[in-house]
């Protein structure tokens, strides 16, 4: 694969939707083909699978029900976008990846890391993000930005301490691997955290192949 493949993660309400146009609009002015994406989503059928996933229901989700099915709209996302377009040379930059899981999965609803790593193998294979940015923000800010957005989602219904969970998981996965993960602030305003972004995006582009 000769593409560069970058993942942008955080808690909910951390800015990553209006922080992935901005970052891709630069990547293209700086000449590269960017395709921009997100998960779980991406193709018509994951996007399908992520409305069973996000809708509020009576029947609770089972956890393994709800990993298999993160995994299985991967797996879609992975065949009909995300390698064809590393194939060709593009920047991917898509808006959540496995790290996702291992937050949310994992640290929000307890399911083992050894368990994640065993379907992360077997739909990814070896493709692991390149680059990974995590939009960090006190859970109470991103929560707060959350419900003043409408109404609340399966995950946004959660409550503080499975955000907290999901914060910690973020902020040690990035601590045990920093040749691949980036802190961004996201708790400052909107234009200071563009400006880390500026600031990382010689590094970006040095990457690309
Ligand atoms: P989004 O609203 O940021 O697009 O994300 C949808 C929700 O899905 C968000 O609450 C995080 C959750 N999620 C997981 O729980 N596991 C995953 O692997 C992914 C990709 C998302």
């Amino acid at each position: 694969m000769s593409g560069l493949f970058i993942t942008l993660e955080g808690p909910e309400g951390a800015g990553k939707t209006t922080n992935r146009e901005f970052l891709a609009e630069r990547l293209r002015t700086a000449g590269h083909e960017v395709l921009l994406t997100r998960e779980p989503g991406g193709t018509p059928l994951a996007e399908r699978i992520r409305e069973l996933l996000l809708a509020p229901s009576d029947e609770p989700m089972a956890t393994d029900t709800e990993l298999l099915l993160m995994f299985a709209a991967r797996a879609q996302h992975l065949d009909q976008v995300i390698r064809p377009a590393l194939a060709a040379g593009k920047v991917v930059l898509c808006d959540r990846f496995t790290d996702a899981t291992y937050a949310y999965q994992g640290g929000g609803r307890g399911v083992s890391e050894a368990r994640i790593a065993v379907l992360e193998d077997f739909v990814q294979g070896t493709l692991r993000p390149d680059l990974t940015l995590v939009f960090d923000l006190p859970v109470d800010v991103g929560l707060a930005r959350a419900a003043a957005r409408g109404r609340l989602d399966r995950f946004e219904q959660e409550g503080p301490a499975f955000f907290e969970a999901v914060r910690q998981t973020y902020l040690r996965r990035a601590a045990l691997n920093p040749q691949r993960y980036r802190i961004i602030d996201a708790g400052q305003p909107l234009v200071d955290v563009q400006r880390q972004l500026e600031r990382l995006l010689p590094e970006l582009l040095e990457r690309q192949p």
